[in-house]
């Protein structure tokens, strides 16, 4: 089971990027986390992070894996090319967000990506890719 992990722009900063609203951890020590709960879940995964919506519809339409974990950061609320491309390659792709976008500004509500998600997972910080993570394996192995 091969698992495409996504983080959008600007996600290359986390730790020192508005740690209140994102945490401290950062990329790195996130990619950390998701390798370590991988190996558990016996998951294979590719990570990557782009700040090109660009590089981001290129990488999934290579569409060289069975799931894909996607933190698009602010495309979530802006891109019809991105959620165009996760329609198109028909995998599963779950949603994640590190912080509430819910109980935050009025236009972080709207997503473009979550109708064509399996399901979007938001609000528990870094634990969110865990979350998904999990979901995955769940869905991969019959739901
Ligand atoms: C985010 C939420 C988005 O609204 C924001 O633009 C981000 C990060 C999150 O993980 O909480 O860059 O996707």
């Amino acid at each position: 089971m091969k698992i495409l992990v996504i983080h959008g722009p600007n996600l290359n900063l986390l730790g020192a990027r508005e740690p209140e609203v994102y945490g401290t951890l950062s990329l790195e020590e996130i990619n950390r986390m998701i390798a370590a709960e991988a190996l558990r879940l016996g998951l294979e995964v590719a990570v990557m992070q782009s700040n090109s919506e660009g590089e981001i519809v290129d990488a999934i339409q290579r569409h060289d894996f069975d799931a894909v974990i996607i933190n698009p950061a602010a495309y979530t609320h802006t891109s019809i090319a991105i959620r165009d491309a996760i329609a198109a390659v028909a995998r599963p792709a779950i949603e994640v967000h590190i912080s509430n976008v819910h109980g935050r500004e009025d236009f972080r509500r709207k997503s473009y990506i979550a109708e064509v998600a399996y399901g979007q997972i938001n609000g528990f910080g870094a634990y969110s890719y865990i979350l998904a993570l999990n979901a995955v394996k769940n869905i991969l192995s019959g739901g």
